[in-house]
């Protein structure tokens, strides 16, 4: 069952939060179905600009309509990650997006409240909810490119104003994490201080969290010892999810660490199978250990096991 994200963040608010994954394609539709529904966990689907053209947008929305039916059970929101504004209203007029973020982060803070209210109430108008951002994430997500010097944590005092003028349904904060493999170089660390006063600011408000992927060094050093080049790898600690959903996070952004898992499993594969030239051995081996990934993920982010809950709310 498709429900906006505003539901979500309602059961979940400063007890749990939800993972919002990135998927691009069938293996990880399913990986992602199959360990929400193993751990019994509410999930967010994420899907970026690349996403989207990676095949046709068409294709993902088609992929996500079966999984619909072949899972039931599950509850979750369509989302739409790092849109800007043209993005925004074509997911918006699609029907199929419950949910858009307009990463208008990069402008001055005037004119990023002017184009996410703007958003909003094309959104709002059609029963879609919006996530905006305020301050700025180091790193790269495909189009959205940000270096270190020019990341940008989020001013709590700015925070209330930009939620009030802009009409957001909840909104990502810098808090220190950057997008990608390589987060927390030189003396960037994860600040829950500035998340408690975000939170002072805004009580009751979902809080959002990007650039989330903890990088395990398992995972990289499987991937560099089956030939892979990723030195210095590094992300957040997931024991801190926690700890962030009791100060208001309320989605927790996940993209990399999939992507590890996905290249993990298949230099591994072919390196232990250099006969191998099937595609489908290797994608049910990727859609188990994917679905395991997700699983373990809910764990920490305590979103595990509140699938019942949740579906008894919104139905
Ligand atoms: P990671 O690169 O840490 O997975 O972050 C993804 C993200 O924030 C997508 O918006």
């Amino acid at each position: 069952m498709i429900v906006t994200t505003k539901k979500l963040f309602e059961a979940a608010y400063g007890k749990y939060a939800i993972g919002a994954y990135n998927i691009n394609n069938l293996e990880q539709t399913m990986g992602l179905f199959r360990g929400c529904l193993d751990s019994q966990a509410p999930f967010i689907i994420q899907i970026s600009k690349g996403a989207r053209s990676y095949t046709d947008s068409k294709m993902l929305e088609g992929l996500i309509r079966s999984a619909e039916q072949v899972f039931p059970e599950a509850v979750f929101a369509v989302h739409l990650d790092h849109g800007d504004e043209e993005t925004c209203y074509d997911c918006i007029k699609s029907g199929f997006y419950s949910s858009v973020m307009i990463d208008a982060s990069g402008l001055p803070f005037d004119q990023n409240i002017a184009t996410t209210r703007r958003v909003v109430e094309a959104a709002h108008a059609r029963g879609i909810v919006v996530e905006a951002e305020l301050g700025m994430l180091g790193g790269v997500e495909e189009h959205v490119a940000v270096s270190e010097a020019n990341a940008k944590l989020t001013d709590p005092n700015q925070a209330k104003a930009f939620v009030e003028r802009s009409g957001c349904d909840s909104l990502a904060v810098a808090i220190g994490t950057s997008h990608g493999a390589y987060k927390f170089s030189g003396s960037q660390a994860l600040r829950l201080d500035v998340l408690a006063e975000i939170q002072k600011c805004l009580p009751d408000f979902p809080l959002v969290m990007h650039g989330s992927s903890s990088v395990p060094q398992d995972e990289v050093a499987r991937i560099n010892a089956a030939g892979g080049q990723m030195k210095g790898a590094k992300g957040v600690d997931p024991t801190q999810f926690k700890p962030a959903a009791v100060l208001g996070v309320t989605k927790v952004n996940i993209d990399t660490d999939g992507r590890l898992v996905w290249t993990r499993v298949h230099r591994e594969y072919f390196k232990e199978h250099p006969e191998n030239f099937d595609l489908r051995p290797i994608g049910k081996v990727f859609m188990a250990e994917y679905a395991r990934f997700i699983a373990e993920k809910n764990n920490y982010l305590g979103s595990a096991g509140h699938l019942p809950e949740v579906r008894k709310i919104v139905s």
